[in-house]
């Protein structure tokens, strides 16, 4: 076991943890509730593991105060967890369902209820299948109807949510729900993926707009990126242009244009379609971020591929361990990105909103009676090492805010199903016990540890 050394993280550090509505909810046409483009790409046969939904995931939909209970025990400060957009209108846009939008009202109250404080993500893939019918995000209407969802829950939330994110990783909702088809709705189809990544992107612009015009209160409005370092498999001039272009595919064309950039020119001409830029749009796309977040999990090896789609590369594994989901190990990608987003996008508050490992874990008995224990060393270690490059960014210059692991629970892991267990609290499906996993007990002796540091601390 190795601490790493959080002291410099300060005193305002947030502590969190990471869900989002579709892994962990279930109950999915409770209270009006319509379908998602999820919910419609679990019913194609072949698309999930084992055939698994999203119908039950974790019940948190009926169980929320138990999740809370365990949030207050592992002692964290802070929940990013996702609002169910086809929950809350179930048209996608129009009649706003009252009830959906009531479950996220007793969640935020109970949370702050416990002292802890809310971190909303508006979009973390679930699009109203009746919007992915009107053409989904490959159309503009979709991002003004996203502007519109944002604003009517900012006005009923705004006045205690005060971290809000519009989009979760919109890399999987364009690249891989819309070029490579593993992710809903499935598409492969280049145009429609560059169509949809300046559509997501609009939508944030217009959703940050929103809600800031709606909330009743303060609010600090940021964005979760999947960010991964690139590095040439080789010393060859044909891999070191693959890793640019797998680096303006992965993060330059997710980062440029919110930064106030514009999209990269290079990657433009990779792709060759026309993007449908408004006047106007650029600067919408790009207003002014309160907070970055940076989801890490791998860094990326590349390789040229000149005879495969379009951006004409492939990604290799590295030399390192691996986790369940056949990712490397590598923590010192993250303190890299985390300096890079400082250095070279001038960020100014930046959380890792998502950070955490798939392992296959060992279930016993414990030695209560029926009671669970479940020993996962490597996700112990995951942490950690992740932590430590964390605060190695930090004293290195970057302004990191807070921590969110990915996740509080195991849940259902998109195409991958239920097999693959990223939680620091283990989920027993058919029952829906919960147990912390020994990793979540080291987590939460961190933040012991840290806020030891200071005593004085709120
Ligand atoms: O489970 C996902 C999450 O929904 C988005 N980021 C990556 C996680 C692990 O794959």
């Amino acid at each position: 076991m190795s601490s790493p050394d959080t002291s410099v993280f300060g005193p305002d550090f947030l502590w969190g943890a990471a869900t989002s509505a579709y892994q962990i909810e279930g109950a999915v046409a409770e209270d009006g509730r319509s379908a998602s483009i999820w919910d419609t790409f679990c019913a194609v046969p072949g698309a999930i593991d084992n055939g698994d939904t999203g119908a039950e995931a974790c019940d948190s939909y009926h169980r929320w105060p138990e999740d809370i209970a365990l949030m207050r025990t592992l002692g964290l400060d802070s929940y990013r967890f996702s609002l169910a957009w086809p929950r809350i209108f179930p048209d996608g846009t129009g009649a706003l369902n009252q009830a959906g939008l009531d479950h996220y009202d007793r969640l935020v109250d109970a949370l702050l209820e416990a002292g802890i404080r809310p971190n909303a993500t508006l979009y973390h893939w679930d699009l109203p299948q009746t919007l992915q019918d009107r053409g989904g995000w490959p159309i503009r209407a979709t991002a003004h109807a996203f502007a519109d969802y944002a604003g009517a829950v900012a006005a009923r939330l705004g006045d205690r949510v005060e971290h809000w994110a519009t989009l979760n990783e919109p890399l999987c909702s364009a690249w891989i729900g819309h070029l490579e088809g593993s992710m809903a709705p499935g598409l492969k189809d280049l145009t429609a993926a560059v169509r949809a990544s300046f559509h997501l992107h609009l939508g944030h612009g217009l959703a940050a707009q929103a809600v800031r015009a709606a909330a009743p209160g303060p609010v600090r409005i940021g964005i979760t990126n999947n960010l991964s370092t690139c590095e040439p498999a080789s010393g060859s001039d044909a891999d070191i242009a693959a890793a640019r272009r797998a680096d303006g595919h992965i993060n330059r064309w997710w980062l440029d244009p919110i930064f106030g950039r514009g999209y990269p020119q290079d990657m433009v001409d990779v792709y060759g379609v026309d993007l449908p830029v408004h006047p106007g749009d650029l600067d919408t796309i790009a207003q002014p971020l309160d907070w970055l977040g940076v989801n890490y999990y791998f860094r990326q090896i590349i390789a040229d591929r000149p005879d495969g789609p379009v951006p004409h590369f492939t990604q290799l594994r590295g030399p390192g361990p691996k986790t369940a989901m056949g990712w490397e190990v590598h923590a010192a990608g993250l303190e890299q990105l985390l300096l890079r987003v400082t250095h070279d996008y001038g960020a100014q508050h930046l959380f890792v909103t998502e950070n955490g490992a798939a392992y296959e874990d060992v279930v016993k008995a414990s030695g209560e009676a029926g009671g669970l224990e479940v020993v996962d060393p490597e996700r112990t270690a995951y942490l950690e090492q992740h932590l430590a490059a964390c605060a190695r960014a930090v004293a290195a210059g970057a302004p990191l805010r807070g921590y969110y692991c990915w996740s509080l629970l195991d849940n259902f892991e998109w195409a991958y199903g239920y097999d693959k267990r990223f939680g620091l609290v283990h989920v027993d499906y058919p029952t829906q016990r919960r147990t912390i996993k020994s990793s979540g007990h080291r987590y939460a002796a961190l933040i012991r540890a840290h806020r030891a540091q200071f005593p004085g601390r709120a």
